[in-house]
């Protein structure tokens, strides 16, 4: 069926006689920061905010769009650069900025889209013009057969989002499959990749949307929704990372999370009762499991009620909050969205919500309930920001009591019955600076309720404890819901598929904004089996959140499960991360200042690889980048025992657990050079999940700890993999407060360079006032040729070196200065 046709029965708009189509130009006025077009009673304005981003909105009368977003930051959509109008013609009319040049053909009505050398980039279809309908739009853009299209989020299914068609409606997807659309999130951002070149295009309505990637046509890709405004912003390349800086200037980017929130975390519905809580905490710290974080999941809740301890079970919920940090746990807590319906029950946040006038409202005005965990239930109005400062005051006890961190779940929102969800036309009051002060059906605010349920917990815990940085874990969200709250794929299986569906998710939930993101290792639902519980903690180790979750009545998901010899290979993989996790919160530090998201798919870091410039991961959808340094390669079908290539980006490569070279083979009929990807075979093991190193980078490892609040004890070290550009960077801070705000940090660069007869290691001046842990530096080289080398610090003196010409490593160790340092490693023949 048409998008549009579904939205005839799923909208209470009235239907217009037909539909109307913008076909062709009826006036023109140039503008100093874009163009503004009349197509019959249409109106199109093409702005741009910056020589590389474009905001686009059409409206069907004469009057624009209320200018307000829940996702586009405000001081992003009022920016504006003068442009330099074309001369019109006859056929067309346009403009150019630094970086681009729009041309509008006048009839059929059509936008094109060009960089400054003349590469068509984006162009509406020829012959299908945009079109309102039934309250709702569509339109409709080229798709040229070598372009392929990433984001929208976790949407299921590969990395390339070519061929298939999605549905944006926040949805309770319990046991999800690679089909099963929608899901949780609504994320209306793709970027287009094609030949080398990316953009990105942003759909800024919070409704019902549709992305059709070829799927109805061949030769044309669509979008659309079922009401609210049409407006999109397209983003321009052409390196795909410069999309994403676009991207975060228009979302804002997400928090520097705490330090502990990347440590592993263990979570199952539910432990409970408390002694159970202690039992797993003990069993981490016996097993020596470094871990960090345990959740408290609904059964802690009395009657699932938020905001209440069911004593029974949890006699003393701050004691054990208290037990458990002398043990360096920290722990979450679940509150879902919703609010039992409990009048004169004495249940405070039902009655100061009825006070407030905080909850959601049926059309005749009467509070909308609805059955959820806690029986019949009410939903907090978060489009008012009074609703959300009152949200955010009931986790006053909760921080009091020393909890961490808060996980908004059901909020997508997801209702048992009598329907899924809230009715579409319950009433939601939009109360809220920058939006003009109505009310909005569900239809219009659904997507974003996710969103806004974070954003009241984060800016509540924040008002909470103002020097704290918040950690918000969320299942609902929509674009821009970053900046409140991390969040994880929902309740997966404990199957094999969904282990490989992991990768193309995560990655293309860092292509939309959230970088700090999770799968339920071990698979929510189901038991997982020996070998896939092994294999979800192997590659869960390398993903940004890393928590193993499971569901009611599913069997152990712990790394214990399954006796010693399997929970040897599993901890090996948790010590991993921990000795990574300097390098680990370097980039979430990058992310919070960028946009880049810590897990990337290979085209981000080598956009034009191959020899026709297509993405490097449509070879290697199962692969990811961990940053610039790290590449993690688990098998394409994880069951499968049998051998399996991987593909190595151009340059050189290195084994990350032995530090050898990874001397894949080059093919293809380019020259085989360094410029070429390669192709090494894998036989997959359970005890070594295939990781390499960029040659050219320089890693920072920090001595085993067993949490994030362990101050490691010995020396930094510095793995050198020589190589072009060779470069490493460090950041470091105390981890959980907002102090890194005011300087309270340490910054160190770290590179490497080849010459004649050796290398050069520089470790930059740190920057910032915060204090380094360690007090030398081991560094170690990887790929050494000599045993006879000598080391000279450029300060003064000469330390000695270590070589061991079975992995050919160089190991060195410095003192830490203060002022940096330069080390010469020269071979002595
Ligand atoms: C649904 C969530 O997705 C799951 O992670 C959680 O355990 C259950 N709700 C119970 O709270």
């Amino acid at each position: 069926m048409l998008p549009l046709l579904a939205a005839l029965w799923l909208t209470a708009a009235p239907l217009p006689a037909a539909p109307q189509a913008l076909t062709s130009v009826t006036s023109s006025r140039a503008l100093s920061d874009g163009l503004e077009l009349r197509a019959g009673e249409a109106t199109l304005r093409i702005s741009a905010l910056r020589d590389d981003i474009l905001r686009i909105r059409v409206s069907p009368g004469a009057t624009a769009p209320e200018d307000a977003s829940w996702a586009v930051l405000r001081e992003a959509r009022t920016q504006r650069v003068k442009v330099k109008a074309l001369p019109e013609s006859e056929a067309a009319v346009g403009f150019r900025t630094a970086a681009l040049e729009v041309r509008v053909e006048k009839n059929p009505l059509r936008l094109l889209i060009l960089d400054l050398q003349g590469n068509l980039l984006s162009a509406d279809a020829v012959g299908r013009p945009t079109q309102f309908l039934g309250g709702g739009f569509q339109l409709t853009k080229q798709m040229p057969a070598d372009e392929h299209y990433f984001g929208l989020g976790d949407k299921a299914g590969p990395l390339d989002r070519r061929d298939q068609a999605f549905t944006l409606w926040n949805t309770d997807a319990y046991r999800n499959q690679e089909s099963t659309d929608p899901i949780y999130k609504s994320i209306p951002f793709f970027m287009a990749v094609r030949a080398g070149r990316a953009h990105g295009i942003l759909l800024d309505n919070t409704w019902r949307t549709h992305f059709d990637f070829g799927k109805q046509w061949r030769d044309a890709y669509s979008f659309g929704a079922e009401g609210g405004p049409l407006e999109y912003y397209f983003l321009h390349g052409p390196e795909p990372r410069k999309v994403l800086e676009g991207y975060t200037f228009l979302t804002g980017p997400a928090p520097l999370p705490p330090r502990w929130a990347l440590g592993f975390q263990q979570s199952r519905f539910s432990y409970e009762p408390e002694s159970r809580v202690r039992e797993v905490a003990s069993r981490l710290r016996a097993d020596q499991i470094p871990s960090d974080v345990l959740f408290l999941d609904i059964d802690y809740l009395d009657r699932f009620r938020a905001f209440t301890v069911d004593k029974s079970k949890f006699p003393d919920l701050p004691g054990l909050i208290r037990d458990l940090g002398q043990q360096n746990f920290r722990v979450i807590t679940i509150s879902d969205m919703h609010i039992a319906k409990a009048p004169d029950a004495g249940y405070a946040p039902y009655d100061t919500g009825v006070a407030g006038n905080h909850f959601v409202h049926n059309p005749d005005g009467s509070l909308f309930a609805g059955r959820v965990w806690p029986g019949d239930s009410v939903f907090p109005d978060f489009t008012r920001a009074q609703t959300r400062a009152w949200w955010g005051s009931l986790y006053k006890e909760l921080v009091a009591q020393g909890v961490a961190g808060h996980w908004n779940d059901m909020n997508e929102p997801s209702v048992f019955s009598p329907l899924k969800t809230l009715p579409l036309d319950s009433v939601h009051r939009i109360e809220e600076p920058g939006f003009e002060s109505r009310n909005a059906t569900h239809a219009e605010v659904h997507n974003v309720v996710g969103l806004l349920n974070a954003r009241a917990t984060y800016e509540g815990l924040l008002k909470l404890q103002p020097e704290e940085r918040p950690y918000v874990l969320t299942r609902a969200t929509y674009a821009g819901g970053h900046r409140y709250g991390a969040t994880w794929t929902g309740d997966n299986s404990a199957t094999w598929n969904q282990l490989r569906l992991s990768t193309p998710m995560l990655l293309n939930l860092g292509l939309s904004g959230f970088s700090l993101s999770g799968v339920d290792v071990g698979g929510y639902s189901g038991t997982p089996p020996e070998e896939l519980l092994t294999r979800w903690y192997a590659v869960g180790a390398f993903n940004p959140l890393f928590r193993s979750h499971a569901e009611k009545g599913t069997g152990d998901h712990e790394v214990w499960a399954h006796g010693p010899a399997p929970a040897a290979v599993r901890r090996r993989y948790i010590e991993t991360r921990y000795r990574l996790l300097p390098y680990f919160y370097t980039l979430a530090e990058e992310n919070s200042r960028t946009g880049l998201p810590m897990m990337r798919p290979l085209f981000l870091e080598f956009p034009v690889a191959t020899e026709d410039k297509h993405p490097l991961d449509l070879d290697a959808g199962h692969e990811f980048m961990l940053g610039r340094a790290l590449l993690v390669a688990p098998p394409p079908f994880p069951e499968n025992p049998d051998v399996y290539p991987v593909t190595l980006p151009p340059g050189d490569w290195f084994d990350f657990w032995t530090g050898r070279k990874a001397e894949g083979t080059r093919s293809g009929t380019a020259p085989a050079n360094a410029s070429t990807p390669s192709t090494l075979k894998v036989t997959p093991k359970l005890d070594e999940l295939p990781v390499f190193v960029r040659a050219g980078s320089i890693l920072p490892l920090q001595p085993l700890v067993q949490h994030t609040a362990q101050v490691p004890q010995g020396p930094l070290e510095l793995r050198v993999y020589p190589g072009p550009d060779c470069q490493g960077d460090l950041y470091l801070d105390d981890g959980h407060s907002l102090a890194y705000k005011k300087g309270a940090w340490l910054r160190q660069r770290f590179s490497c360079q080849v010459e004649a007869n050796g290398l050069k290691v520089t470790l930059a001046r740190p920057t910032g006032s915060y204090p380094a842990w360690w007090k030398s530096v081991d560094i170690v080289v990887h790929d050494w040729p000599e045993a006879r080398t000598s080391a000279t610090l450029a300060r003064g003196g000469s330390p000695s070196v270590r070589y061991d010409a079975a992995t050919r490593t160089l190991r060195l160790s410095i003192p830490a200065d203060r002022a940096g340092s330069e080390l010469r490693l020269t071979r002595t023949p």
